[in-house]
């Protein structure tokens, strides 16, 4: 069956994964070359990822890739958005978009920009919409990150962003039709690197909508001070980011001194975490706090429960500053040379680049978490080949500083051999470390 399944899937995916030629109509712009065909979602699908992401009369409303202009419409029109705009390469398309709109009577709220969706600025965006592909969703979420407002909704058609999971997902049943690609990699089903496509495509099931909230920058060491039954204590939190998932611990000290992990929840800016001692029996203490993070402070209500007394207060911790810029060396996973990894500041932005022997790979998908950051990055590989090395496959990376001390994991993930047409897949072991580079250039 699963054979089936990936034959069905390739199939359908070497249908819609042809070039597509547009015509340069009323423009005298050359043909232009897409890599993502033109299939509109269907209107159900369009209310569907509309109502997902809860668009209301605030919103403003970015279809990259707006096709006959639909969701834009059906934004501003069916939901009440402020404003919506798709942005669109086929000029055949904007002409169709701005016919659409007029015959809604909704021009003076709509826009279709003729234009690249990757190189436009959607900034303005409270709500973005997408149905391209994996590839195209992945390229595009870094700058998603950096320059969307934490809070913003992301929501896209069938294809997902990888091992940046969703916060909330709907399938919807449908004949399979429409458009489905999957990329050939042995880590289709591994949750922890970029190629992840476990959840897009099945066609018996249906069609996937997938929404994300924007998080906030939160990695880093927070400070604050909490008052339990034995007096004010310093609490120290430290914070690990990998896009929406933050994972942390966290440290009492003054007339006791208890550590333990932090569980932390976080949607755009509103984080909520919650700390309970290692080794102390449930409800002995514990720390709860709601509240929200602007910068390098963090704002809202702790409660804290010790030994039965619940006391709860307002409470305010505040994130060590930090510098991470420069050169990080370390071991690589098959330990038989160093490799490094420069950050520096580019316009106002810490830019990565990963060095080994001659070779220096921009890291075109690095996080800036404020006190910390996340990366990852395809090593070996050449574009459009699948001439392997044993150094080929995706490099992980999440850190932070501590004390001048750059700490956090270092994952690799070997690509082995590419799938077969049964869909077997031969994966090497991945190698998951601590990771303590050192700092070998101011
Ligand atoms: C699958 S369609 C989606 C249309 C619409 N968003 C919908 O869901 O009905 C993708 C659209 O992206 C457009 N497109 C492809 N590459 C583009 C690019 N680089 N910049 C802008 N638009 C692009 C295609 O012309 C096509 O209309």
């Amino acid at each position: 069956m699963k054979a089936l399944r990936t034959f069905l899937a390739i199939g359908v995916v070497v249908a819609v994964l042809e070039w597509s030629y547009v015509g340069s109509a009323g423009t005298n712009m050359p043909p232009v070359r897409l890599s993502i065909p033109y299939v509109v979602s269907r209107n159900d699908a369009v209310q569907d990822m509309l109502w997902m992401a809860n668009v209301g009369k605030d919103d403003v409303v970015y279809d990259l890739g707006s096709g006959d202009g639909r969701i834009v419409i059906a934004a501003v029109h069916d939901f009440s958005a402020r404003r919506a705009v798709g942005i669109e390469m086929a000029p055949e398309r904007i002409r169709q978009s701005r016919e659409n709109a007029q015959k809604a009577g909704v021009t003076d709220r709509v826009e279709f920009i003729h234009g690249d969706l990757f190189t436009n600025d959607f900034r303005q965006a409270s709500v973005i919409t997408l149905f391209l592909g994996h590839q195209p969703n992945i390229k595009l979420r870094t700058k998603m990150l950096s320059i969307l407002k934490p809070g913003t909704r992301i929501v896209s058609h069938q294809f997902n962003m990888g091992e940046w999971q969703p916060d909330k997902t709907q399938t919807v049943r449908t004949v399979y039709f429409g458009m489905y690609g999957t990329i050939f990699s042995p880590f289709s089903e591994n949750l922890c690197v970029p190629d992840y496509t476990g959840n897009e495509l099945d066609p018996y099931e249906g069609d996937r909508i997938f929404m994300w909230v924007v998080p906030a920058p939160v990695a880093g060491i927070w400070r604050a001070v909490v008052e339990t039954a034995q007096g004010q204590q310093n609490l120290q939190l430290t914070l690990h980011q990998r896009l929406s998932k933050v994972s942390g611990r966290f440290q009492l000290s003054g007339k006791t001194s208890l550590e333990g992990h932090a569980n932390v929840d976080l949607w755009g800016n509103h984080m909520r975490f919650w700390c309970t001692p290692a080794g102390m029996p449930y409800g002995q203490l514990e720390l709860r706090f709601d509240g929200h993070v602007h910068g390098n402070t963090m704002k809202g209500t702790l409660a804290v429960r010790d030994r039965g007394d619940l006391s709860q207060s307002q409470w305010q911790a505040q994130r060590d500053k930090v510098d991470y810029t420069g050169t990080w060396e370390w071991s690589c996973a098959t330990g038989t040379r160093s490799v490094r990894l420069r950050i520096e500041q580019h316009d106002g932005h810490l830019i990565a680049t990963y060095l080994d022997r001659d070779q220096a790979l921009p890291v075109t998908d690095f996080y800036d978490f404020g006190g910390g950051f996340y990366f990852t990055l395809l090593i070996g590989r050449k574009a459009n080949s699948v001439r392997m090395t044993e150094d080929t496959g995706w490099l992980i990376g999440k850190g932070l500083l501590e004390n001048g001390q750059l700490k956090g994991t270092i994952e690799f993930y070997p690509y082995g051999d590419m799938p077969d047409m049964a869909g077997e897949r031969k994966t090497s072991q991945a190698v998951i470390r601590d990771w303590a580079p050192r700092l070998i250039k101011p």
